[in-house]
C-alpha cells in the first residue's frame, strides 16, 4: 500500500467535487473509476499521485498546496537554504515548518525585513526574474547629507561594475543623527547582488543600515523582527497575481 492511499471519497472532496457525503454518492452510482475500473464500494482507497481517478470520464486532480511564509529576517542571519560554515540561517528562523521551504531573493546577512519562503517553484522563479520587475522597498541609512545631486543619480542610474542601474524611484526621508548621516527610501525594480549598497556607495554616501520594507506586495505588518507567519490567501492571490500567475 502507498503512503498517499487516502478513502476514495475524501480525494475527490479535497479536489472539489463537493462533500464527502456528496462524493460517496458519486462512487455509490458508479460514476468514478479507479485505473479504468468503476469503483461502487466505500471503503476503497487510492493513491491520487499514482492512481488514474476519473469521475464521469474526466481525471481528477488535486489541487496543489503550497506553503508561503513570510519572516521578519534579522540582522546577523545568512540567506542560503544551507551554509557549510554553520552560521545561522534564514532556514534556522522558520524551523518546524512541514514543507521544503527555500528563500525567495536573497538579503545580505545584515539586512533586516521582509523576506518570502516558498516551495512554489514557479512563483519564486518568476519573482527573482527581472523580466517581472518585481519592485522592492528599501529603507537605507546612509553616511552624509544626501544632497539633490546624488539623489538625481540614484533616481536616473548608476554606474556600477555590472552597468548601469534601472531608474528607481528614491525619497530622502529625513536626516539623522545631527545630519551625519540621511535615511533614504529607493525602490527598485532589479535585483542585483548589494545593489543598494554599491549604489549608494557610488555616489559617496556608504549604507550603514538597510532594512527591506516591502517585497512586491507584501509588508511586514507589525511582525516583529526574527519572527514569520503565513501569508493570508489574499497576499497570495496578489503575489501570484503580480507575476502573471491565476491564484
Ligand atoms: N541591496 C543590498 O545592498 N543589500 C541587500 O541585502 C538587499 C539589497
Amino acid at each position: 500500500m502507498s503512503a498517499h492511499e487516502q478513502r476514495l471519497q475524501k480525494i475527490l472532496a479535497q479536489a472539489g467535487f463537493g462533500s464527502r457525503r456528496v462524493c460517496e454518492q458519486l462512487i455509490l452510482q458508479g460514476r468514478v473509476r479507479v485505473n479504468g475500473q468503476v469503483v461502487t464500494q466505500l471503503g476503497v482507497k487510492a493513491d491520487p499521485h499514482a492512481d488514474l481517478i476519473e469521475v464521469d470520464g474526466k481525471r481528477v486532480q488535486l489541487p496543489q498546496r503550497h506553503t508561503y511564509i513570510l519572516l521578519h529576517k534579522p540582522a546577523g542571519v545568512v540567506t542560503t537554504r544551507r551554509d557549510a560554515h554553520a552560521a545561522r540561517t534564514v532556514m534556522d528562523c522558520v524551523q518546524g515548518v512541514q514543507a521544503n521551504l527555500f528563500p525567495v531573493g536573497r538579503l545580505d546577512a545584515d539586512t533586516t525585513g521582509v523576506l518570502l519562503l516558498t516551495d512554489d517553484g514557479e512563483l519564486a522563479y518568476r519573482l527573482t526574474h527581472p523580466r517581472y520587475g518585481v519592485p522592492k522597498t528599501y529603507l537605507a541609512e546612509v553616511r552624509g547629507e544626501v544632497g539633490e545631486d546624488a539623489l538625481r543619480r540614484l533616481r536616473e542610474g548608476v554606474l556600477l561594475e555590472d552597468g548601469i542601474t534601472a531608474p528607481a524611484q528614491v525619497e530622502r526621508v529625513r536626516y539623522l543623527a545631527d545630519r551625519r548621516t540621511t535615511l533614504l527610501r529607493l525602490t527598485l525594480h532589479e535585483g542585483r547582488k548589494r545593489q543598494v549598497k554599491r549604489m549608494c556607495q557610488a555616489v559617496g554616501h556608504p549604507v550603514v543600515r538597510l532594512h527591506r520594507e516591502r517585497f512586491g506586495p507584501l509588508t511586514l505588518r507589525r511582525l516583529p523582527v526574527g519572527l514569520w507567519r503565513y501569508l493570508t490567501p489574499e497576499e497570495v492571490v496578489l503575489l501570484r497575481r503580480s507575476v502573471g500567475l491565476p491564484p
